[in-house]
């Protein structure tokens, strides 16, 4: 009996025993299948935040083609352009053209064999652009125009054009001095230094100015000629035409610089810009701003340079597949001498 007892306590034991070690045994299974979703779940989202961060630390490749650095607007412009990308954390390649169309295909033709994200560019000049737009077009690199655009009739070759109406700021070059003469009685003798043949700021701010001059046919564009936007030839041109006519009451310059150009001209030839010759610009350009403050620039219209941050959002927008507006057109005013005066400590640029 004693012996039973013995053997009874020995198997109750056993049992209890082999109870706890099949439960321990499947805890541990229940711990290790619950780890195992639980790490799934992690590997899982461990491989979501790594293409999450891959995905963000993917800097987009911007390739932008300049014109060049003709005047002090480019200067702004291509400062603005290269700060912009780089606050957006964009690999931004440069290239220059010199105010060159060849140089400028070249480097589109390079971007897209780098295979970059997304181009773009200035145009030089508004003609002859259609190979290489429908090159990166096939290339499934998206294009956009800034500053200047171009005159191809398929608008499918680029996703936007930002940038000035220069057509509007033509017209508010002319609207100042149809204003200005509205009681003149005798004819009003216009020079004309025109930006660079064939450019679209060129070609658009004298289809503005001469539409809106001709509601007085006194005033009377007696010589026209280009001054490829630098300070050099507008000074040169302006002497020619010093030298060829005597009786110039009004200079109409394309940008700053060449009006800065003209003034030393002016000047030379014994005569008080902003008087004896009035003088209308385009841009606003710092020095631009210092000649109106000083009455040697009688009326400027602005032309902003700083369009790098839009071109940036637009860049980001085109490369994630967002819509973008085909036209885009940067806000700007206008000023006499006495709003240059008044607002020159304000100017960015
Ligand atoms: O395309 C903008 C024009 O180009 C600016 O008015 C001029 O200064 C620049 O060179």
């Amino acid at each position: 009996m004693k012996k039973m007892k013995m053997f009874g306590l020995l198997l109750a034991s056993v049992m209890l025993m082999l109870t706890v070690a099949c439960g321990n045994s499947s805890k541990d299974k229940e711990s290790t299948d619950d780890k195992a979703p639980a790490t799934a779940t992690e590997t899982k989202t461990e491989t979501k935040t790594d293409d999450t961060a891959a995905a963000s630390d993917k800097k987009i490749v911007l390739g932008f083609s300049q014109v060049g650095a003709e005047s002090g607007w480019r200067t702004a412009n291509t400062k603005s352009v290269q700060d912009s990308a780089k606050e957006a954390g964009f690999d931004l390649k440069f290239s220059d053209a010199q105010q060159k169309q060849e140089n400028q295909i070249k480097a589109i033709r390079s971007f897209i064999q780098q295979k970059v994200d997304v181009i773009a560019f200035s145009p030089v000049v508004e003609s002859g652009w259609d190979t290489v737009l429908k090159e990166a077009k096939d290339a499934g690199i998206p294009v956009i125009l800034t500053d200047r655009a171009v005159d191809s009739t398929d608008t499918t070759l680029y996703q936007t054009f930002i940038g000035s109406d220069f057509v509007e700021e033509g017209r508010s070059a002319g609207k100042w001095l149809v204003d200005t003469y509205k009681d003149a009685k005798e004819p009003v003798n216009i020079v004309e230094l025109e930006g660079t043949t064939g450019s679209a700021p060129a070609n658009d701010r004298k289809a503005g100015f001469d539409e809106v001059i001709a509601q007085n046919p006194n005033l009377k564009v007696i010589a026209s000629q280009t001054g490829d936007f630098t300070r050099a030839k507008g000074k040169e041109v302006m002497q020619s035409f010093l030298k060829a006519h005597k009786d110039i009451d009004v200079l109409y310059a394309h940008n700053d610089d060449m009006a800065l150009g003209a003034i030393q001209a002016i000047e030379a030839a014994g005569l008080v810009p902003g008087k004896d010759i009035v003088i209308i610009s385009v841009d606003g350009v710092h020095d631009g701003f210092v000649a109106a403050s000083e009455g040697k620039i009688n009326f400027i219209v602005e032309c902003n340079p700083l369009l790098g941050p839009q071109l940036m959002q637009a860049v980001r927008d085109v490369y994630e597949g967002k819509e973008v507006p085909k036209r885009i057109v940067t806000k700007e005013g206008v000023f006499t001498s006495e709003d240059a005066k008044r607002e020159l400590p304000n100017r960015q640029y």
